[in-house]
């Protein structure tokens, strides 16, 4: 089969040949039929997580899909060949740059009926990014305040909808090209971060969901009340992200990365938490009733040809002009 993998670090992305992938016990075969693009296609690419991820290369990208199971494992009763399916493999196998991949069952559900294959494959990793900032990392319910840095992008865009669907009054920054999106998305206050001040508007918050990074992090704490958290998935990681990976011995090293921002957190007598999200099948299939009624809308920026899957990643690190998520398709 066709493949795109990372062959060395720094270096594009390259087309493989590869034989179709055989599952596992706990592993079912798909065919894919779209897939999604993420800034962390382009991290992976240039070494970001090398450390964390040992990848042996070559790697076959690629960190969500919709398509068709071909083949199930041996000790797989609840799926068959035939079913739909969308998921986010996990970090550690990726795979979906391809025309098969390989997944464990517990990371992938049934595709919802009323969303097309570019739809389905656009959603999977800010879906469920989203649902653990809002569920896991805090708890947002009815009547909470949630301030989420760049409302019109791929994790922008779906936060700004699951944050509103569990009740939540929404705050957002978007271009200003995209300021409309965003009142269409359902956020209570758009700021645009081109021309106004958040600050000005954005007052005794919740909860931020940074997505910027940098000072902006430190900046957006101002917003917030006492006793707020300001959840970034972009900042240092912190104690709890070593303890995610298994990797306990590190809590040291990835509580001093954070230090800088727990201090600031701890000046504004406000909470600094890292997310970084995590492959579940169980998670998206609670949303899909949400994502059949439209309660939750997938927004496709652009579609490129799966043969075109190296240009569509690079038009993401590109300053584009389309807003949500870029997906491919294989015809
Ligand atoms: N840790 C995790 O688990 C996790 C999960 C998902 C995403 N992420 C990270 O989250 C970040 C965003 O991901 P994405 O998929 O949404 O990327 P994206 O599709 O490229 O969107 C980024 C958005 O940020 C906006 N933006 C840029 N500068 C801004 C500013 N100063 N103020 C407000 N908005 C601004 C951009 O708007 P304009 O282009 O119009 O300026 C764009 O809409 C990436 O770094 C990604 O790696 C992390």
């Amino acid at each position: 089969m066709k493949a795109l993998a990372l062959t060395a670090y720094n270096k594009p992305f390259e087309w493989l040949e590869s034989p179709i992938p055989e599952p596992d016990t706990h592993q079912i075969t798909v065919e894919i039929k779209a897939v999604g693009i993420n800034p962390l296609d382009n991290m992976i690419q240039q070494g970001q997580f090398k450390q964390l991820f040992p990848y042996k290369l070559p790697m076959i990208m690629g960190n969500e899909f919709s398509g068709i199971i071909t083949k199930v494992g041996s000790g797989v009763s609840n799926w068959k060949v035939g079913d739909e399916v969308f998921a986010r493999p996990d970090i550690l196998t990726l795979g979906a740059f391809a025309e098969f991949v390989n997944v464990d069952v517990a990371d992938i559900a049934p595709k919802p009926s009323q969303l097309s294959w570019e739809q389905a494959a656009s959603i999977p990793l800010v879906l469920l990014t989203a649902i653990q900032a809002f569920t896991e990392k805090t708890q947002i319910s009815a009547g909470s305040k949630v301030f989420i840095q760049g409302g019109a992008g791929g994790l922008g865009s779906i936060a700004v909808q699951v944050a509103k669907y569990l009740g939540a009054t929404v705050a957002t920054t978007v271009s200003t090209k995209d300021v409309e999106l965003a009142h269409d998305l359902g956020a209570d206050i758009v700021v645009d971060y081109r021309t106004q001040r958040y600050e000005d508007y954005v007052q005794d918050f919740d909860v931020v969901l940074d997505t910027l990074g940098g000072e902006e992090t430190l900046r957006a704490m101002h917003t917030l009340k006492a006793g707020g958290t300001l959840l970034s998935v972009v900042a240092a990681p912190d104690a709890e992200f070593a303890a995610q990976l298994g990797k306990p011995l590190l809590k040291p090293v990835m509580s001093f990365l954070s230090r800088k921002q727990r201090k600031a957190a701890k000046q504004h007598n406000v909470t600094y938490k890292f997310l970084f999200m995590h492959a579940s099948g169980h998670q998206l299939e609670q949303f899909t009733p949400a994502l059949n009624d439209g309660s939750i809308r997938p927004v496709v920026g652009e579609i490129f040809a799966f043969d075109d899957l190296p240009q569509a990643i690079a038009q993401l690190s590109a300053k584009r002009s389309s807003s949500g998520k870029i997906v491919a398709v294989r015809q």
